[in-house]
């Protein structure tokens, strides 16, 4: 690993609690009505943890959109990589990507990286993800905390993001520098099954960040 962990004792059962309940019906996140626990057909231990962890798969041509819009420095921290679907398209690219998560999913550092409480030693690049959703905000404002003044951090929320009494007062003091707005949808599958998703319930957009940027956060269309 290109870093050395400081503080990573992030253990499963001290990992963030998610609200999840076995056979609720309730709409996911990306916003479809459904029985979590049938839909998944996660009768399994391992399938709960994934869902419970919010992983949901982002589609790379995400990630194309991006590149051909921003330029990033040439390390890239994804810190909830989960099996790479951003961070493999970031490489073909040329970018260095340094990939943690919080849950070990096959790809990237094998050790846990709770990104709420752990970070990397002198990470001197750019952060790009798409975070767990529950936990949007604080992810962006570790983001934050964890680049360089003048260092990007590019998450991919949902376009919903953009509202919320506490999220204005974040923005406020902390405007994003543009927004990208994916005027087609975009897909993101439990569990990275995009086999299983005809299409998408929710609209995406990526948002980037300046680290000291103030200003007029600018708008624009993508896809
Ligand atoms: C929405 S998925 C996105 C996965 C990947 N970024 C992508 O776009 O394909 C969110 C990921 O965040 C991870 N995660 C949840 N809480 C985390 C935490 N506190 N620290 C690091 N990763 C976390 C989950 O394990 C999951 O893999």
């Amino acid at each position: 690993m290109l870093f050395g962990l400081i503080d990573n004792n992030a253990k499963i059962k001290e990992q963030i609690k998610m609200g999840y309940q076995e056979g609720a019906i309730k709409k996911d996140w990306t916003g479809n009505q459904r029985s979590i626990y049938a839909t998944l057909g996660a009768s399994n231990h391992s399938n709960k943890d994934r869902q419970q962890h919010d992983y949901y798969a982002t589609e790379p041509k995400a990630i194309e959109l991006l590149l051909s819009e921003e330029q990033f420095s040439p390390i890239i921290w994804e810190c909830a990589c989960g099996e790479g679907h951003l961070s493999k398209a970031l490489e073909q690219h040329g970018f260095k990507v340094i990939s943690t998560d919080l849950i070990y999913r096959g790809f990237g550092d094998p050790k846990p990286l709770n990104f709420l409480k752990d970070t990397l030693k002198d990470f001197e690049g750019d952060i790009i993800t798409n975070p767990p959703y529950k936990y949007s905000l604080e992810f962006v404002q570790r983001a934050l905390e964890n680049v360089q003044k003048g260092k990007k951090v590019a998450m991919f929320l949902k376009l919903q993001f953009l509202e919320g009494k506490k999220r204005k007062n974040f923005f406020l003091h902390n405007p994003p520098k543009i927004v990208y707005v994916s005027s087609s949808r975009l897909i993101c599958a439990m569990n990275g099954e995009f086999e299983k998703i005809k299409s998408s319930a929710a609209a995406y957009a990526w948002f980037v960040w300046e680290k000291g940027f103030i200003g007029d956060s600018i708008i624009k269309w993508i896809n």
